[in-house]
C-alpha cells in the first residue's frame, strides 16, 4: 500500500503468541491483557534497548475491547476493568516513549478469540475511533465473515483509515482466509499481510511456515515492495521451546524473507542471550534493507535449504550484495538431528562477481570470513535447526581504463 508507510518491515511487540487471551486481572496480574502489560512492555522495549535497535510499534492484539459497544453512540470501548485510564492514556503514554500505537480489530461480526464486536458495519465510526485514540496500526483479522466479501470489505475499512487523514500501517490478515486470494489487489491496499497460519512456540511451526513460503516464493515474493509486505507472523524468540539455534533460524529467516520483526514474548524475562539476537544490527539491517527485495530459496537438498536476498551496499559497477542463510530444518537426512556440513561452489547460488566477495558472519558482528572468488567452494557447519548467515559482499571491479592525467611539464 502506497501510503507512506511501512517502508521497511514493520517491527515491533505484540502480546498475542505468548499472552494469549488472559482476561483474569485478578488470578493473573502479570499475563493478562490489560493496560500494565503494555505499560510494563513500553518501558521495558526502551529501557532494554529493544527501541533504539528498532522495535517502536506496540500493538494490541485481541481482548482489548469491551464485548459490546457503546449503547448510544455504537463505539468501541476498551475493557473498563483491564484499561481503566482508558485507551487515550494509554496511547499517549506510549506516545511519550516515542513508541507507535498499534491496534487489533476484524473486519468481520466478531473478534477471533475474545469475540469482541467486529468492524462489521462500522468501518467508518470504529476508523475515526483508531484516529482519536491516536492509533499508528491497524492489524484487521479476518474472522467471523459469513457473507462477507473479504476483497471488498478490507479495501473499504482501508478507505474508512484513510478518510480520518491520520497515518496508520495497515497490517491484514485477508489473504490468510482465503483459498485463493489475488495478492495484487492485497498488495494495493495492505502494508503486510498473513499468509500462513497463527505461530506457535516451536521449531515446527516456524519450519511450517518457512516451507509455506517456499511452495509459493515466486508468487509470494512478487508482490512485496517497499509499503508492502508478507507477515508471516511473530517472532517467538524469548519464550520457552525454541533452542538458541532455532532462535538464530527464525531470527535470519524473517531477515531474509523482508519479514516484518513483531515480537511476542515477556519481555521482562527473554534472557540475554537471546535480547543479543533480538537486537542483532547487522541482521536487523538485512531485514530493514532500503531497496526491500524479498529472499529466495535457491537451493534445496536433503535438510539444507540455501536462502539468498539482495542487499546493499552494491559494488562501483552496480553489483548486489546478498544476505544468505543456509538452513538446516526438518528430517530428510540419515542423520536428522546432527550437525551437517555443506559445500558449495559460490557461482552455483548465483554468486558470478568476478573478483569475489568479502563474506562476513553476520552472528559474530561482521567477522571476516575471507574473500571468495565465483569459482571458490564455501564450506560449512550448520547446527540442526540451526542456520548460519552470511552477507557476501562484492569487491569492486577495477575500472578496465585508466585516465593518467596529462603530464604536461
Ligand atoms: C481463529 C483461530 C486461529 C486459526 C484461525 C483459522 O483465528 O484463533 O488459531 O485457527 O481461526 O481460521
Ligand atoms: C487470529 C490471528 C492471531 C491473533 C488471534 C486473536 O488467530 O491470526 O494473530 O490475532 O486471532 O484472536
Amino acid at each position: 500500500l502506497e501510503n507512506g508507510l511501512a517502508r521497511t518491515p514493520p517491527m515491533g511487540w505484540m502480546p498475542f503468541e505468548r499472552f494469549r487471551c488472559v482476561t483474569d486481572c485478578v488470578k493473573f496480574p502479570r499475563d493478562c491483557i490489560s493496560e500494565r502489560l503494555f505499560m510494563r512492555t513500553a518501558d521495558l522495549l526502551v529501557s532494554e534497548g529493544y527501541a533504539a535497535a528498532g522495535y517502536k510499534y506496540l500493538i494490541i492484539d485481541d481482548c482489548w475491547m469491551e464485548k459490546e459497544r457503546n449503547a448510544i453512540t455504537a463505539e468501541l470501548m476498551a475493557d473498563r476493568e483491564r484499561f481503566p485510564s482508558g485507551m487515550n492514556h494509554l496511547s499517549a503514554y506510549i506516545h511519550n516513549k516515542s513508541l507507535k500505537l498499534g491496534l487489533y480489530h476484524d473486519i468481520g461480526k466478531r473478534t477471533c478469540m475474545h469475540l469482541g464486536p467486529g468492524a462489521h458495519g462500522h468501518y467508518s465510526i470504529d476508523a475515526k475511533t483508531f484516529a482519536n485514540w491516536n492509533v499508528d496500526y491497524v492489524k484487521l483479522d479476518g474472522c467471523y465473515v459469513n457473507g462477507i466479501d473479504l476483497n471488498t470489505a478490507y479495501p473499504a475499512f482501508g478507505q474508512a483509515l484513510n478518510r480520518t487523514g491520520r497515518p496508520m500501517v495497515y497490517s491484514c490478515s485477508w489473504p490468510y482466509y482465503q483459498n485463493h486470494p489475488n495478492f495484487e489487489l492485497i498488495k494495493k491496499h495492505c502494508n503486510l499481510w498473513r499468509f500462513a497460519d497463527d505461530i506457535r512456540d516451536s521449531t515446527e511451526s516456524i519450519a511450517k511456515i518457512i516451507f509455506k513460503y517456499f511452495k509459493r516464493q515466486d508468487h509470494l515474493t512478487k508482490h512485496v515492495a517497499p509499503g508492502s509486505w508478507n507477515d508471516p507472523d511473530m517472532l517467538v524468540l524469548g519464550n520457552y521451546h525454541l533452542s538458541y539455534d532455532a532462535s538464530r533460524l527464525q531470527l535470519a529467516m524473517w531477515a531474509v524473507l523482508a519479514a516484518p520483526l513483531i515480537m511476542s514474548n515477556d519481555l521482562q524475562t527473554v534472557r540475554p542471550e537471546i535480547r543479543a539476537l533480538l537486537q542483532n544490527r547487522d541482521i536487523i539491517e538485512v531485514d530493514q534493507d532500503p531497496l526491500g527485495i524479498p529472499g529466495h530459496c535457491v537451493l534445496m537438498s536433503g535438510n539444507i535449504q540455501v536462502w539468498l536476498r539482495p542487499v546493499m551496499p552494491t559494488n562501483n559497477i552496480g553489483v548486489r550484495s546478498f544476505a544468505v542463510a543456509f538452513a538446516n530444518i526438518g528430517d530428510y537426512n540419515e542423520c536428522p538431528l546432527c550437525p551437517q556440513t555443506f559445500r558449495i561452489i559460490l557461482q552455483n547460488l548465483g554468486l558470478t562477481n568476478q573478483m569475489g566477495y568479502t563474506a562476513y558472519d553476520l552472528f559474530d558482528s561482521k567477522r571476516k570470513v575471507g574473500l571468495f572468488k565465483p569459482k571458490d567452494q564455501f564450506t560449512i557447519r550448520i547446527n540442526p535447526s540451526g542456520v548460519e548467515f552470511y552477507k557476501f559482499k562484492p569487491e569492486d571491479i577495477y575500472p578496465l581504463s585508466i585516465h593518467f592525467a596529462s603530464a604536461s611539464a
